[in-house]
């Protein structure tokens, strides 16, 4: 895609900043989501409270299908709750607006998904970019911003190439630089490393662990036992409830 097209898209999405405070980051208290499809009512979520301070490494698990990406959606913005409350950065989040829930994503939240969800005709910098250019940052702004970002994960040298010239190793890299370039506070990874083998899975989670040191918020995913070591806290999840919750003191934050 030329950069005329790039910009373009940019600009028709554009929206007013909004920002979140820091303070009990989120809180959600009774949220419920049914899904109706076809008159089948699913109930993905059923009543889940749940709090994460500011900077926190926490981790949600739990058997397929038990609401996990549901509940992670919600507390992403991409989806609102059908019942219940979700404060965020203090401020009540879930009668909010398509378009101020899409400012604040774009500002505070950055994502992770585990089929890595790329652009597949724009480039490793201009995926990167992307979520900046809806910021309304200038070029020159953002060219900094992508190149910090697409060294931490160290592939500059492939800024040019597009995803699919890529291994999944890489497209994740991509995938975290494109989620961490705008400093966000809150990461959310809906099983990073599912698509990954355990040398690659490890790197993602290492700069995870990279990104919380440095104050982000993260909340992940996973089925992976073998992760659970980076978390503090694990929430278990079955058939839309928190079940059970662990902590780790080993865990480094
Ligand atoms: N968009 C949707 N429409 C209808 N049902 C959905 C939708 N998304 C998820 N579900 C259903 O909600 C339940 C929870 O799904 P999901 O949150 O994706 O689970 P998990 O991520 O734990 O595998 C499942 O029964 C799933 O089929
Ligand atoms: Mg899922």
């Amino acid at each position: 895609m030329n950069t005329l097209a790039l910009e373009r898209r940019i600009t028709k999405t554009l929206a007013p900043t909004v920002s979140i405070g820091n303070e009990k980051l989120i809180a959600l208290d009774g949220i419920t989501k049914i899904y109706l499809t076809e008159e089948i009512e699913t109930h993905a979520l059923s009543g889940v409270h749940l709090k994460i301070q500011p900077g926190e490494f926490m981790l949600i698990s739990g058997p397929s299908g038990c609401g996990k990406s549901t509940l992670l959606s919600i507390i992403g913005l991409l989806d609102g709750p059908t019942d219940g409350s979700y404060h965020l950065g203090g401020r009540e989040v879930s009668g909010l607006s398509l378009d101020q829930r899409a400012n604040i994503r774009n500002q505070e939240i950055g994502f992770i998904f585990q089929s890595f969800n790329l652009i597949g005709d724009l480039s490793v910098y201009e995926n990167v970019e992307l979520p900046l250019a809806y910021r309304g940052l200038k070029p020159s702004e953002r060219k900094t911003m992508v190149l910090e970002a697409l060294e931490k994960v160290d592939m500059i040298h492939r800024k040019s190439h597009l995803p699919n010239q890529l291994s999944g190793g890489q497209q994740q890299r991509v995938a975290v630089a494109r989620a961490m370039a705008g400093k966000p506070k809150i990461l959310l990874a809906d099983e990073p490393t599912g698509n990954l083998d355990s040398k690659n899975g490890m790197l993602v989670m290492d700069m995870l662990k990279q990104l919380n040191e440095n104050g982000a918020t993260i909340c992940m995913v996973t089925h992976d036992e073998r992760y659970a070591k980076f978390a503090r806290r694990v929430v278990h999840l079955f058939d839309g409830k928190i079940v059970d919750e662990t902590t780790n003191n080993q865990a480094h934050n």
